[in-house]
């Protein structure tokens, strides 16, 4: 059976790679396919604090807990254990990019890259937003994450 090994990052690791963790691991379950998932922040502003509780409410609603998880900042060591590392917006892409060593596990790209509809493969940030933003964020990487596992089930080459 194929497995992976995958890292969601954000800015603060609170809001959106959290939340981008919790549903790529629902959808993943309900199609038999084994991923491994993690996520992490580009900045350390909120290391060891659980996901901003918008995100956790907003899932909670959806049927997923993301209550016990704990931010942490990437690393480059990251590069070299994961198979997949998903940044959710340009920032985040441009960030990585500055700590990925060379010859890397990793195949570095935004997450919003396998769902067309996506403005330029970024998911926005709902941090100084309202509420709503969090519905948003949630149905946006609900698509992503349903085109990306379709990708990881139907690719042919590794
Ligand atoms: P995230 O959202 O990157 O989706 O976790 C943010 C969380 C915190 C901050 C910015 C964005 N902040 O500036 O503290």
């Amino acid at each position: 059976m194929k497995s992976y090994k995958i890292l969601t990052v954000c800015l603060g690791n609170i809001c959106r790679s959290p939340a981008a963790q919790g549903i790529l691991e629902h959808i993943a379950a309900q199609n038999e396919l084994f991923l491994e998932i993690d996520s992490a922040g580009t900045a350390a502003y909120h290391v060891g604090n659980p996901p901003d509780s918008r995100s956790i409410k907003t899932l909670q609603r959806a049927g997923i807990d993301i209550s016990q998880q704990k931010a942490r900042q990437v690393t480059s060591a990251d590069f070299n254990k994961f198979d997949w590392i998903l940044a959710m917006d340009r920032a985040n892409l441009a960030n990585l990019k500055k700590i990925q060593p060379e010859n890397n596990r990793a195949k570095l790209v935004m997450f919003g890259e396998f769902n067309r509809q996506s403005a330029f493969g970024e998911v926005a940030d709902p941090y100084y937003g309202g509420d709503e933003g969090f519905e948003t964020m949630r149905l946006h990487l609900n698509e992503i994450s349903e085109a990306f596992v379709h990708y990881l089930q139907t690719k042919t080459e590794d």
